[in-house]
């Protein structure tokens, strides 16, 4: 899994192979596993081109895309919303298929997927097979986001690097860990765009990287 991670980089141009059927089945069933673990209401769009079409070059722009993750849930999941869909796209990931995490640079309006009364839509994840594998993102350090010290234990250190290679929105990587003997406290830090979201996808990294499951933290 941290190989996997280490591959995974934003993919935003997309080239025309459809999802092979096999792939579309596995994706499936994680994604029924993580509705079900969290309650969230993660659907998987597939030969759909709308949500991306390109209108003019900007920030962020998209090329190709047709496959998308939409992220619904109830209101107040957002920290869930970003760990499972981390590790939707961590399988994705595994399974050859690229990914980038979308919260404005998509058409929210021409967005397919189902929103149950009282859900709301989050963001989406483009899917697909990209034309690069992207490149790695400049980073803080390990410093710079914890309390690390050389003598603390590597699962620890193992950790925040993982959550290093997470996808922040803007690559802001507002987050801050601390450490109390074996349990973890990991919070923001400022103000930020969808910092909530990038809370869940940074803890599941650090999971993995550290081996350690969800009563790590406190
Ligand atoms: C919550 C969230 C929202 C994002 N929204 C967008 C977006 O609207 N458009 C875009 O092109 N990239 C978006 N990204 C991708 C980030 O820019 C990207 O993850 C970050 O620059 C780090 O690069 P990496 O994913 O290649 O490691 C978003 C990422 C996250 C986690």
């Amino acid at each position: 899994m941290i190989e996997i991670i280490k591959l995974r980089h934003s993919v935003r141009c997309f080239t025309d192979k459809p999802l092979e059927s096999e792939t579309v089945r596995l994706l499936q069933q994680e994604i029924k596993k993580c509705n079900k673990e969290s309650g969230l209401h993660i659907q998987l769009i597939t030969n759909e081109p709308e949500a991306f079409q390109a209108e003019k070059p900007s920030y962020g722009q998209f090329k190709g895309c047709r496959n998308y993750l939409i992220i619904i849930g109830t209101k107040g999941k957002d920290t869930e919303a970003g760990y499972y869909g981390e590790r939707i796209v961590l399988k994705a990931q595994e399974l050859g298929i690229n990914s980038c995490w979308v919260a404005l640079t998509y058409k929210k309006n021409k967005a397919k997927g189902i929103i149950d009364p009282g859900e709301k839509l989050y963001l989406v994840i483009a899917l697909g097979y990209g034309k690069t594998n992207g490149s790695a993102h400049k980073s803080k350090s390990i410093t710079d986001v914890s309390d690390y010290k050389t003598d603390d234990p590597d699962w620890y250190k193992s950790g925040i690097e993982a959550a290093l290679l997470a996808p922040t929105a803007v690559n802001q990587q507002k987050f801050r860990f601390e450490r109390n003997g074996e349990k973890v406290r990991l919070r923001i830090t400022g103000i930020g765009f969808y910092t909530k979201i990038d809370l869940g996808i940074v803890k599941y990294h650090f999971e993995i990287g550290s081996r350690k499951d969800g009563s790590v933290w406190y």
